[in-house]
């Protein structure tokens, strides 16, 4: 007996003892999460307290278990500032320094504290996984979901938040980041880009200095207009195309954004990314969950040039609708004929469509509105029947005729916003964001509907659908967005008892709600993404939209630089360009510009000169047949117009057997002697043979470049070829095909 209660004794003993030795060794051992594209890691790791860290952001380790040991090489002083380099640093407790979420709970207490739960990877394919990381605060029931989605090939991220909690009434979250990431480095230079009407993705680098550089928008909509959510970090030397590592990041977010830079007081760098809490104070109920955003972001430690490719790579396997597809080259009448046509005109130009070899004609704005005509751009909006004057035979009867005129036909709308001057306005003045105590502030004439009201959204899906519904050929749409938010104020959220504080979020939510639904029924149409021209265009609103309209602007020196700027973050195939009567160049000049994405054309086709005439149409011509190419191939930018007297931008086929090659003269001033220095090709096979002819010729001109001479791939990426880009020649298109 005596035997036997000491054996079990005994064996209690060493149960405690077991139980001791892992609790103790569990407190010990941090947890360690490496999240790895091919080439890059972050790895992120618990303290002492389970609070969990970034603890290296780099190139891959050979060996995985090394990462552990990241940490051990810093000494940070924690006691004053708290830690820099936590993974969703909270505010209200320890933390000091700028917050990635602060919010205030249910009983009124702003303090919050997150510490790591648990986390597990999902394999979702070959190439991609999704980490998720659970945060708990140890004395309230909140918490913190980090998600890291990653596409090891492309080494792309993409990272967003989920806010939950069971606490007995609504907590008010204050800041609600996407992404809270940590550089450890010497220098950073940030490259932003700031925006005008017409002035879109003008690119200022700077290298970060102490204290908190932020870009961010409070338009409300039309988010974009004056700074965008796109930007390349580039590390311990500026932003550089072909060396170096460097990220390129976009917040994926259609309203208020905001992107904090933070060099902390080790001179390493926070990125606090995510909605702008501006105005945006969220009540979120006990069991919902708030989603934020995505960061996304592609990195590179072989410069801009390879991080743009894998982002290009991976926004058209992943991300944009459609992006591995075709497109529709076009006639556009926005700048043909403003408001002022009727049905005679429009026929007249989907024959014009027809000779220039372009797939659809586009009718821009100026169809709608009977009571108050849409004339002008100050009345009309809201009421989408066609004007009988302007159109007595309706849309059905254009989408026939373009038709028979060997066409197809797309429409223009914008179908979140409404004039005063309309009939909209006169019967749902409770659907219009506006203070109603105020006198109303336009921007161009109009106001904003409110789209956090369920039945706006009916209406808006309204519009598209009844369009698609009547004219069921209709093929394409051009989904423009005008005005910022002012006034902001909601008469729906009042009605059911929201904070008006959620109206900025609510807005964008109920956006994607309409795409979201307009999606499931028309899965495939191409929609064109408008705002005042570049007002938009992000990595969220391309899962509904196939392409972008990146600029009014499309004077076509302006629009080398402008194209340059955007093609780091979009692959040619989403950014659509019209060749217009904007500028002095030479129509040539211009179509050559605009070869270099989705081609258009927004001119009078029939006050073009014989020569002109037929310049296009071969011009159309040769694209159909190299449009692939662009549309689908790697792209590289092979000479800086910001820095040279030339572009130079080329196209490759994936398997290396063709390529099309764009270069231009970007300063005209006299004497200035261009064709001295050959350009140096790049993504070509070493290994093959090349012949470079050059096409889009001009009638009655001739080539500089001789098409029967051989080079071999590794002459042209070494040694380079001369596009000979002189006053006389500004714009010289080659093709590189291999020899059979
Ligand atoms: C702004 C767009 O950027 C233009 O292309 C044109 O569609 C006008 N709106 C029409 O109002």
């Amino acid at each position: 007996m005596r035997n036997t209660l000491y054996k079990r004794m005994l064996c209690k003993l060493i149960l405690f003892s077991i139980f001791l030795l892992t609790f103790t060794h569990m407190q010990a051992q941090p947890v360690t999460i490496p999240i790895e594209t091919s080439k890059q890691a972050l790895v992120l790791q618990t303290d002492a307290e389970s609070r969990l860290r970034t603890v290296y952001f780099g190139k891959i380790l050979a060996d995985k278990n090394e990462y552990p040991s990241a940490s051990e090489t810093y000494h940070f002083d924690d006691n004053n500032a708290g830690i820099y380099n936590s993974v969703y640093t909270p505010a209200g407790t320890w933390n000091l320094s700028e917050p990635a979420i602060q919010v205030l709970h249910a009983d009124g207490d702003p303090s919050l504290e997150l510490k790591y739960d648990s986390h597990q990877t999902r394999q979702i394919d070959d190439n991609t996984s999704l980490t998720s990381i659970v945060l708990k605060d140890p004395v309230y029931p909140f918490q913190v979901t980090l998600f890291y989605k990653v596409w090891k090939k492309e080494n792309v991220i993409e990272q967003w938040s989920e806010i939950h909690h069971t606490e007995n009434d609504d907590v008010v979250l204050k800041k609600f980041a996407s992404a809270n990431l940590y550089f450890s480095n010497d220098d950073f230079y940030l490259t932003s880009y700031h925006n005008q009407w017409a002035k879109e993705m003008q690119p200022v680098e700077t290298m970060l200095e102490r204290g908190i550089r932020v870009l961010d928008s409070k338009l409300g909509a039309r988010a974009m207009l004056l700074q965008s959510p796109n930007f390349i970090l580039a590390f311990d030397q500026p932003a550089s195309e072909n060396e170096g590592s460097v990220i390129l990041g976009q917040l994926a977010w259609s309203g208020n954004f905001k992107l904090e830079f933070e060099m902390d007081s080790y001179d390493n760098l926070r990125l606090i990314a995510g909605i702008n809490p501006f105005a945006s104070e969220y009540s979120l109920p006990p069991n919902e969950v708030f989603k934020t955003p995505s960061l996304i972001y592609a990195v590179s430690n072989n410069g801009t040039g390879e991080a743009s490719r894998n982002l290009h790579d991976w926004a058209r396997k992943y991300r944009v609708l459609d992006g591995q597809g075709e497109r529709l080259t076009l006639l556009n009448n926005w700048e043909a004929t403003y408001f002022d046509f009727n049905e005679e005109k429009l026929t007249a130009l989907f024959k014009d469509a027809k000779n220039l070899g372009v797939d659809l004609f586009l009718l821009d704005d100026g169809w709608f509105g009977n009571k108050y005509p849409r004339n002008g751009d100050n009345a009309g909006l809201g009421d989408w029947q066609e004007n009988v004057k302007k159109l007595p035979h309706g849309i059905g009867y254009l989408v026939k005729e373009a038709n028979k005129a060997g066409v197809k036909f797309g429409i223009w709308i914008e179908p979140e916003m409404v004039n005063p001057k309309s009939e909209l306005y006169e019967r749902h003045l409770d659907w219009v964001i506006r203070q109603p105590e105020r006198p109303e502030v336009y921007f161009r004439n109009q106001l904003v509907l409110d789209l956090s009201n369920p039945e706006v959204q009916d209406f808006v899906f309204g519009v598209v659908d009844k369009l698609f519904t009547d004219n069921p050929e209709l093929a394409f749409i051009k989904w423009d967005c005008n005005s910022v938010i002012y006034n902001a104020y909601s008469e729906y959220l009042n009605k059911v008892g929201l904070p008006q504080s959620h109206l900025y979020i609510e807005y964008v939510h109920g956006l994607y709600k309409v795409l979201e639904r307009l999606r499931k029924k028309y899965p495939k149409v191409p929609m064109m993404l408008c705002s005042g021209g570049g007002g938009r265009g992000d990595y969220e609103l391309l899962k509904y939209f196939t392409e972008f309209w990146p600029s009014d602007d499309t004077e076509p020196v302006e629009r080398i630089f402008m194209q340059w700027d955007y093609s780091y973050f979009f692959p040619a195939i989403v950014t659509d360009n019209h060749v217009t009567d904007w500028g002095k160049q030479p129509l040539k000049f211009r179509t050559d510009v605009a070869s270099m994405g989705k081609l258009g054309f927004d001119i009078v086709a029939s006050h073009l000169s014989e020569d002109e005439m037929k310049y296009c149409k071969e011009a159309v011509q040769n694209y159909h047949s190299f449009k692939d190419i662009v549309w689908h191939g790697d792209q590289y930018r092979l000479v800086n117009p910001h820095k040279n007297d030339i572009a130079s931008v080329m196209y490759v086929k994936k398997d290396k057997t063709r390529a099309i090659m764009f270069n231009y003269l970007v300063n005209n001033r006299q004497r200035l002697a261009t064709a001295e220095t050959p350009v140096k090709l790049n993504g070509l096979d070493p290994e093959k043979k090349y012949r470079v002819k050059e096409i889009n010729l001009y009638p009655g001109t001739r080539s500089w470049i001789d098409p029967d001479k051989e080079y071999s791939g590794d002459f042209l990426m070494k040694v380079g070829i001369n596009p000979i880009v002189n006053l006389r020649r500004t714009s010289v298109v080659l093709e590189v095909n291999e020899v059979e």
